[in-house]
């Protein structure tokens, strides 16, 4: 049984396969609509979250599979004091695959250890994001036409933003990536991906609180939110929050062929004079997230496309 904890969970041909699969429904979504009947995903969901459930939600919707779950911890048993790997055990027997989102970072990890059924990690506290991190991959790789030989910008707060942890993550496996890191020093990437994964692999990348400069050098520029919810005291927040705002006059820098993604929700980092221009994709990345999750439950309940199609062909 597999789960998908942290992006590199899955092997670079497994997130090829994943990739790949998620852009064949993309093209062609009816031929799936029945590829999941009799299955259902639980959302365990003890964060607020609009996209990652919804999205989740609807993969297995337009698979047509079922779903449950409980949307903030507050109208679940963890709010009496239940354990996650209590929880996990009862779940196992309601549901064939789950999805976890949870504040605290390893949560779903825990969960693994004591589920009988697939466990997606659907954000642990600042931790990871992987399926975030697949509704990039497949954005970049749709728009860009590829996933190497990129110049990637992330911009915002690369110190809590779990998406950008874990996109880093599965950046560095293609070759000729580089990263320019964008922050407040405050908000620079923690020290073990520094160390670990960009020094270790010795990716090229820079840190810098500089936008505009490095505008024209990028392909794709990740904005992000400011992660209110991970500070220690607020006054730090308001102090950090607006550090960068995207707007039209800074896109003005930047090539023709460079793609704005954001995970969302968006606060005032991007302004919404930017959504009309051609550049800024963050709403249609949000669309692909649900095909790259239809691909991502086929793969881990093991319905390949051989098992699944097999009386049509
Ligand atoms: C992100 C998250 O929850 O980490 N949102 C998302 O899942 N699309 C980013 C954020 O909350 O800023």
């Amino acid at each position: 049984m597999r789960h998908l904890i942290s992006p590199l969970d899955l092997s670079l041909e497994e997130m090829d396969y994943i990739l790949t699969l998620g852009q064949k429904i993309m093209e062609e979504p009816e031929k799936y609509a029945h590829v999941c009947d009799g299955k259902k995903l639980a959302t365990l969901f003890y964060e607020p979250s609009t996209r990652t459930r919804l999205s989740f939600e609807a993969a297995m919707l337009n698979m047509g599979g079922k779903v449950l779950g409980f949307s903030s911890a507050d109208s679940s048993s963890a709010a009496k004091g239940e354990s996650v790997a209590d929880t996990i055990r009862v779940i196992s027997s309601y549901a064939d695959i789950c999805a976890m989102r949870h504040p605290k970072e390893g949560a779903p990890t825990v969960a693994s250890m004591y589920s009988e059924i697939p466990v997606i990690n659907a954000g642990d506290g600042g931790h990871n994001h992987p399926t975030q991190t697949l509704t990039d991959l497949i954005t970049i790789k749709t728009l860009m036409g590829r996933l190497d030989n990129l110049t990637i910008g992330m911009c915002g707060d690369l110190k809590f933003g779990r998406t950008v942890h874990s996109l880093i993550n599965a950046m560095v496996r293609y070759t000729r990536v580089r990263f320019v890191l964008i922050s407040p020093k405050e908000l620079q990437i923690p020290e073990y991906l520094r160390k670990e994964v960009l020094d270790a692999g010795k990716i090229d990348y820079i840190e810098t609180n500089e936008l505009e400069k490095y505008m024209p050098d990028l392909d794709i520029l990740y904005m992000t939110r400011v992660q209110r919810e991970r500070f220690f005291n607020e006054e730090d927040y308001i102090r950090l929050k607006d550090s960068f705002i995207l707007d039209a006059s800074k896109m003005q820098y930047a090539k023709e062929k460079m793609y704005v993604l954001h995970p969302l929700p968006r606060v005032n980092e991007i302004s919404t004079e930017v959504d009309k221009d051609p550049r800024a994709v963050y709403f249609l990345q949000a669309k692909y997230g649900v095909y790259v999750r239809m691909a991502l439950i086929l793969s881990l309940l093991g319905l390949d496309e051989k098992k699944i199609f097999k009386d049509s062909v």
